[in-house]
């Protein structure tokens, strides 16, 4: 049986966003003896209200940069693990502005690099596998960890650069690292910027969806929750200097997402209008996740996707003050990119 690490004190990057919010509700929930302090500098994506009502016993949230050196080594000094989630995230906005992209997402995960070394921490960095560029969508093909590096964007490239960040300091000064890379999530508290919320809250809202281009992109979806499940499976039992794709076979087009989300909302299917497409638009991602299931014994929850899809639907529909004004924010941000 491997020796597994047991985290008490864990440093959450970014635990105000969507899948760092979600990962702390998850340790509070799971972990008992795990204490979280949140460093998040809450930009237009971190709200304080996604965590405002975990125990203050266990979790504190600190409101700060991951670029500032001495607030991370402060932090540093009274912890034993950070796990990274901090990041800009979102695709579009990496292309009309790319510059706070390779200031958060290379510089950042460059200063926790250093906090790590200097005070011995176990680091796990959440990325994503938009790192390996995209597959045709007739090719059999899966991702795997052995596959070369190819990233189409502003976002996948600065993540791409962070992961070797993290892959060669392991290598060259022996910290304590792993690193996933996950494929799209979904679940309650993801920004109304993204596919899902943006579709859900604008049907909400009486707007009908749009879908980017001829909507046959495919993305591979998987439950926030198993992807916190499978941080742990990393974090605790990964193997250090490893990497490890986290997908739940959930390969979906984005015309038939838009369709399903139709469905639950009781409207014609055909109830959506095409817009202009995205430049350099990646076509396809595909996780194996077989080195995580086999090494780990890591299974998702989450197998039926229209119920988990219904599950955030419902969520959305019941909260309505979380979403309004972050939604208004995004449409007037995709109004200027879009002119
Ligand atoms: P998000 O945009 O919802 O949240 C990002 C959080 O980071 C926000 O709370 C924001 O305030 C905080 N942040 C941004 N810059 C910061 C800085 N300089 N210092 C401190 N905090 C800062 O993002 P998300 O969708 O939850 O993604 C979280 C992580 O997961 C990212 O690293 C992303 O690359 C990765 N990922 C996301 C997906 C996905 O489907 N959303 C898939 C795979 C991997
Ligand atoms: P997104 O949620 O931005 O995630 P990512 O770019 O990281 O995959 O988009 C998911 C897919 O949905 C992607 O193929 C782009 C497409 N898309 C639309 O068709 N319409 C939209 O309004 C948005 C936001 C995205």
């Amino acid at each position: 049986m491997m020796a597994s690490f047991e985290p008490r004190h864990i440093i959450v990057t970014g635990g105000c966003g969507f899948i760092g919010s979600n990962f702390v509700r998850w340790v509070v929930r799971e972990q008992p003896d795990v204490h979280v302090t949140v460093l998040d500098k809450l930009t237009y994506a971190g709200n304080p209200q996604n965590i405002a009502d975990m125990p203050e016993d266990r979790v504190e949230l600190v409101v700060g940069d991951i670029c500032d050196a001495a607030l991370v080594d402060r932090l540093a000094a009274h912890a034993d693990t950070i796990v990274h989630f901090a990041a800009e995230s979102h695709n579009d906005n990496s292309i009309a502005c790319p510059g706070p992209f390779v200031q958060t997402n290379v510089q950042g995960t460059f200063t926790l690099l250093e906090a790590s070394r200097a005070h011995g921490l176990r680091f796990h960095h959440i990325s994503t596998d938009e790192v390996y560029g995209d597959l045709a969508l007739d090719d059999p093909a899966r991702f795997t960890e052995e596959r070369p590096y190819h990233p189409s964007s502003p976002y996948s490239s600065t993540k791409a650069a962070s992961d070797m960040l993290v892959q060669a300091w392991v290598r060259t000064y022996g910290i304590f690292a792993t690193i996933s890379n996950c494929s799209n999530n979904y679940g309650p508290y993801q920004h109304p910027e993204k596919f899902i919320p943006r579709q859900v809250t604008g049907l909400l809202r009486g707007v009908r969806p749009r879908l980017y281009g001829d909507g046959l992109n495919v993305r591979d979806w998987i439950h926030v929750d198993d992807h916190s499940s499978a941080v742990w499976a990393v974090l605790t039992r990964g193997r250090i200097g490893e990497t490890y794709l986290v997908g739940a076979n959930g390969e979906r087009s984005n015309i038939d997402l838009v369709r399903a989300i139709l469905r639950v909302f009781g409207r014609d299917e055909d109830d959506f209008d095409w817009v202009r497409d995205r430049p350099g638009h990646d076509r396809r991602y595909a996780i194996d996740a077989g080195k995580l299931r086999r090494e780990l014994g890591w299974e998702p929850r989450f197998t039926d996707f229209e119920e988990g899809l219904r599950q955030t639907i419902a969520w959305y529909r019941d909260h309505e003050p979380w979403w309004a004004s972050a939604r208004e924010d995004a449409e007037a941000r995709y109004a200027e990119q879009r002119r």
